[in-house]
């Protein structure tokens, strides 16, 4: 648990927050609400009235309409979750011109430019590049824990530097500069630093990313960066290319890390799951889904605000309101998976909403799938008896966090 309550914590009721006693079920009070309606009232602590979504029909028909903004920043005023508030894991709003560039909280057509321009960056040649690069990172510190010992906490010795070391081949980060960039990131991204330490800390990566961004206009090199000073037309702004950065940055990278974290926790709280895995290593790919279903660890920050009245699911919402996608409830809906609540990696593929849907869906989440893949897959394989050093219900979880999974994972080996 983090050392001061969180915006989550003031705003959502507790019992939306805490997990009960299974730590990869949803919150209970997100299981109770769910029994009362696909699309219902939902009233934040804060006094405000806001609606919950825990249908996955509904939730795709919110996610694809553009009649719900993503617009945070222009909505400013309609909702209580604030982009600062939601985005706990996001570095502190501490520069104005951050949200030139921030086209996560940007509706059609700005949003637009920004998405094509990045995805014209994430070109097929570049992601396997990526992977072979992945390959590499995911052995290195797996052999590094093994060479250390037989006891670890997988969070800051694997969870967390992979997806990082991703994050800095993709902007192209110098070798040199990564220790930096990762120790800025680092505590930027914990909940457990003190606030001052975090705003200093997002400041910090703030002026690094700008020394990055001037760097790339100066001396242009083969990295996704570098193509987004060079190949925009009209150009960006050194703001927006920074603010680009930094959502990737954040996107990026507690999103995977804490797939890695949690995953592992999963598995081995799963063990005849995990036996079925090391007998059939092809079982990959559909572990990798499944455990993105099952854990939808971006819990509570998928949020939109209705530019007009809208009726859904038979209720009737007002304009200028904000809507909660209560994710891992709507992935565990009993229509679309039989034993919703059952991990089972041999269950039939079908689409869920962990990387959310419509023109804001996850830009990263090829690259995702293949550092769960890549890193899960060398894990169990390099460590075969790898296990939990301490009991379940030791384990830290990051129950009030925007994004769920552990703090910390301690393992040990033979
Ligand atoms: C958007 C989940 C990894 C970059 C999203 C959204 C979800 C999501 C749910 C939609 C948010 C919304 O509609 O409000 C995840 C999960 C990940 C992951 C579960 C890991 C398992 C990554 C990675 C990257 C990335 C590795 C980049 C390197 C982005 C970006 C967006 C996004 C840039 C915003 C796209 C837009 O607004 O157009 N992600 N993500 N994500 N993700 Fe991911």
């Amino acid at each position: 648990p983090s050392a001061s309550p969180t915006a989550m914590r003031r705003i959502l009721p507790a019992d939306m927050v805490e997990r009960g006693t299974c730590p990869f079920d949803p919150p209970t009070g997100l299981r109770e609400r769910r029994g009362q309606g696909a699309v219902q009232p939902l009233h934040l602590l804060n006094g405000a009235q806001a609606w919950l979504v825990t249908g996955f029909e509904e939730a795709r028909t919110v996610l694809a309409d553009p009649r719900f903004s993503a617009d945070k920043v222009r909505h400013r005023d309609a909702t209580s979750l604030q982009p600062h508030e939601v985005a706990e894991a996001a570095p502190p709003p501490a520069v104005e011109s951050r949200e030139d560039g921030f086209f996560v909280f940007m509706d059609p057509p700005e949003h637009t430019r920004l998405r094509r321009l990045l995805t014209g960056q994430f070109t097929v040649r570049r992601m396997r590049e990526l992977e072979s690069r992945v390959t590499e990172i995911a052995i290195e510190h797996i052999e590094a824990m093994k060479a250390a010992g037989t006891e670890a906490d997988l969070v800051p010795a694997f969870a967390l530097p992979l997806p990082s070391l991703v994050i800095c081949e993709l902007l192209g980060v110098d070798y040199a500069d990564r220790e930096e960039f990762q120790e800025r990131t680092a505590i930027g991204l914990n909940a457990n630093s003190g606030e001052e330490e975090r705003a200093k800390a997002g400041l910090e990566l703030y002026a690094f990313m700008q020394r990055l961004v001037a760097g790339k206009r100066a001396k242009p090199a083969d990295d996704l960066l570098s193509g987004l000073v060079h190949d925009a037309d009209p150009p960006l702004t050194d703001a927006q290319l920074v603010d680009v950065a930094l959502v990737l940055l954040g996107a990026g990278h507690e999103t995977t890390a804490n797939m890695l974290g949690l995953g592992t926790f999963a598995l081995l709280e799963h063990p005849e799951q995990l036996a079925a895995l090391r007998a059939d290593p092809g079982l990959i790919d559909n572990t990798v889904e499944e455990l993105l279903r099952f854990l939808t660890i971006i819990q509570l920050g998928v949020n939109r605000v209705t530019t007009e009245p809208v009726t859904l699911g038979g209720v009737d919402i007002p304009a200028d309101a904000t809507v909660v996608i209560a994710t891992p409830e709507v992935n565990r809906d009993a229509q679309h998976w039989p034993e919703p609540d059952r991990l089972d990696l041999l269950r039939p593929r079908t689409p869920h909403l962990a990387f959310g849907h419509g023109v804001h869906q996850c830009l990263g989440q090829q690259l995702a799938r293949v550092e769960m893949k890549i890193g899960l897959g060398e894990l169990f394989t390099r460590l075969p008896d790898l296990r939990l050093a301490v009991p379940a219900d030791q384990v830290p979880l990051r129950d009030e966090m925007l994004i769920f999974g552990v703090h910390s994972l301690p393992v040990t080996w033979s």
